[in-house]
């Protein structure tokens, strides 16, 4: 009985597959040959996110953030050691940066609200972009970051975020 049962589950697996190969083969030929497809199910705090929101959030970060982070999310020449004033310059964006060791969370409020919003106290050079971007553009930008980390760190990443999540939850 139970294997008749999971041979059926099964099947229903695969036709539930079947239906949705075609939607994903089209929107993967819509995206255009000469950008690569972003990364499949990207999500933002469980959202998904869509290949327009992560160009939208590709040029805005090249408007607010390149400027500090690299424009190819590489950071600040020598961002590990601190600067004169007593503060950190920025990090990159990238695998080799911290970014994805924080949660989905804390990289919006971060974002959003400056680094001392996360650490108390903590004087950074980084802005806070409140009434500069949307809460909509700031997750359209943290999308783009995360579609250029591989695969395994962005598995990570999603674990730190699901950790805090329950956390929160509690
Ligand atoms: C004026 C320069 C500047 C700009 C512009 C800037 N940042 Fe930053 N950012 C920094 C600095 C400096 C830090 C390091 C803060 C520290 O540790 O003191 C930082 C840190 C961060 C961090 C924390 C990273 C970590 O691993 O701790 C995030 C996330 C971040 N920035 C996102 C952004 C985003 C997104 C934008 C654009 C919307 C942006 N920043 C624009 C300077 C900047």
């Amino acid at each position: 009985m139970s294997k008749l049962l999971s041979t059926t589950a099964a099947r229903g697996r695969i036709c539930a597959l079947a239906g949705v190969l075609p939607i994903a083969l089209a929107a993967a030929q819509a995206w255009g040959a000469e950008t690569p497809p972003p990364p499949d199910g990207l999500t933002f705090l469980g959202q998904v996110v869509t290949d327009r929101q992560i160009s939208q959030g590709r040029a805005l970060y090249a408007q607010h953030c390149a400027s500090c982070h690299g424009a190819n999310l590489e950071g600040q020449r020598n961002w590990k050691r601190r600067l004169d004033s007593g503060r950190m310059p920025a990090p990159p964006h990238d695998e080799s940066g911290h970014t994805w060791h924080h949660s989905d969370q804390a990289l919006f409020r971060m974002t959003k609200s400056g680094v001392g919003a996360v650490i108390p106290g903590y004087e950074s050079d980084m802005p806070a972009f409140d009434g500069i971007l949307s809460d909509r553009h700031i997750i359209f930008v943290l999308s783009y970051i995360k579609s250029q980390w591989p695969e395994q760190i962005r598995v990570r990443q999603a674990e730190i975020t699901k950790q805090h999540q329950e956390s929160t939850e509690r």
